[in-house]
């Protein structure tokens, strides 16, 4: 198993290129589902989620290639309409096919997920979502089995809590369903907005982008066209905590500050110099007198749904926090067990500590921040783990790094290019 090796404790300089967004690529990629053609899709990062959607598609009788940072997908002709559980337990985003597909084939059998190292994530809103539009479920043998009776009729949908792809689901699902669908306490994520960006380019009637509150108008047809994937802001966020944990200065490109309001806020709180430009972003640790990292200040912060703190940037937070010069108290409201990355940041020797959805870290002098052998458990936590290795002195070893290459595209490569001394390692 390959690991990531880290020598840490020195300084980044340069620049990060940023790739699309993991979680606007996979809502897009299944999008071309809804109607028949040849589609191109840009600026898709090449990561093993991305490729595990296209090989998801191409069961379903899709034909893909990658062309550079691009994707042709020709959906004409479906020849399935099922989501085996051995794809689907290592990508909970296959569920994302239900939609397009009941939209399209009036037929889905989609392996239910199940969970994964944050939490249960559980389906109940998408599927209560698609009976209130006519769709009938049955839930036999961990499949979701879902059937059009009738042609599907627009209703109101109301999410108890702003799931971001269950309002993805009953967007893709909704766009020929007869009248008018309101989506109520809909997910406000960029990624949601890039999907509805796509889908009216499509030709489906959608209104209240940005908004909470979303009027889909059924049409009887769509059109495959090209569109273009949003840089990824939660790996820009990933970045700007690097170089706040191992000092220096970074300047990232492709991205948009925009997506990012809460972060920075907290980075500036916490001391940082972070300079926002229409499509990059630079950010600075303050030095001491001798050029020295001066100790960033302990920030609270609570995950909320956008454009509040996005809990895909928890991990990397806390791992920024460790050094901090005071005590930051880390809320996640969002899933139930996204913590995994505390015990391992504790093997590098921070100070931290778990009462329920809490965590309270308590900084440490930059001295005690020592590198060890540590695993990850998931994607946001592997890249709070190199975060925290780049900061510690001496040498991190990071082992179970598929996690990574699920959501970060190249992130070693980026990471030598501005002076990091990271590498992997392969045990094979
Ligand atoms: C999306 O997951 C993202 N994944 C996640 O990113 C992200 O952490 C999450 O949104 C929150 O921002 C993709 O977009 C592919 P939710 P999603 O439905 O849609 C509960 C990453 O690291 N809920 O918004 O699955 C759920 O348990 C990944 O890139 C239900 O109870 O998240 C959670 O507590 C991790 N029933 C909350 O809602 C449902 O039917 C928000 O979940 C659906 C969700």
């Amino acid at each position: 198993m390959d690991k990531i090796i880290i020598n840490g404790n020195r300084p980044l300089k340069g620049t990060v290129p940023i790739s699309g967004a993991k979680n606007a690529a996979l809502p897009l990629i299944a999008a071309t589902l809804l109607a028949p053609g040849t589609y191109t899709l840009n600026n898709v990062p090449d990561l093993r989620d991305t490729r595990t959607m296209c090989n998801l598609l191409q069961t379903l009788g899709a034909v893909w290639e990658r062309s550079g940072t691009s994707v042709q997908i020709d959906t004409s002709h479906l020849t399935g309409a099922e989501a085996p559980y051995d794809l689907v337990k290592t990508m909970r985003a296959s569920v994302l096919v239900l939609g397009p597909l009941i939209a399209r084939a009036g037929f889905a059998r989609v392996s239910l997920p199940g969970g994964c190292a944050i939490g249960a994530r559980p389906i109940n809103f998408h599927l209560r979502g698609f009976e209130q539009l006519g769709v009938s479920t049955i839930l036999e043998g961990g499949y979701v089995e879902a059937r059009v009776e009738a042609p599907l009729t627009g209703s109101t949908v109301y999410f108890d809590i702003p799931s971001v792809t269950g309002t993805e689901n009953i967007l893709m699902a909704s766009v020929y369903a007869q009248g008018k669908t309101i989506i109520k306490n809909a997910a406000k994520e960029p990624e949601v907005e890039n999907l509805i960006e796509m889908l009216s380019s499509m030709g489906a009637k959608i209104e209240g982008r940005g908004t909470d509150r979303l009027t889909v108008t059924g049409v009887a047809s769509l059109q495959p066209v090209e569109a273009t994937i949003i840089p990824d802001r939660i790996e820009a966020g990933t970045y700007l905590m690097a170089v706040g944990a191992a000092g220096g200065e970074l300047e990232i490109t492709n991205c948009d500050p925009a997506h990012l309001p809460a972060l920075v806020e907290k980075l500036r709180a916490a001391g940082m110099q972070v300079e926002a430009g229409t499509t990059t972003m630079s950010a600075f640790c303050p030095v001491d007198s001798d050029g020295r990292r001066c100790p960033l200040i302990g920030v609270d912060i609570t995950t909320l749904p956008y454009p509040g703190f996005a809990t895909d940037l928890q991990a990397q937070f806390m791992a920024l926090m460790i050094q901090s010069d005071g005590v930051s108290i880390i809320h996640e409201t969002i899933f139930e067990n996204r913590f995994m990355h505390v015990a391992e940041l504790q093997r590098l020797g921070a100070d931290i500590t778990i009462e329920g959805s809490r965590a309270v870290v308590r900084g440490i002098s930059r001295d005690t921040l020592c590198g060890a052998p540590v695993m990850a458990t998931d994607l946001r936590a592997s890249a709070s783990l190199v975060v925290a290795g780049l900061a510690a002195s001496g040498t991190t070893e990071i082992s179970r790094i598929y996690h990574l290459e699920r959501g970060y595209e190249n992130m070693v490569e980026k990471l030598q290019k501005v002076g990091a001394d990271i590498r992997i390692q392969s045990d094979s």
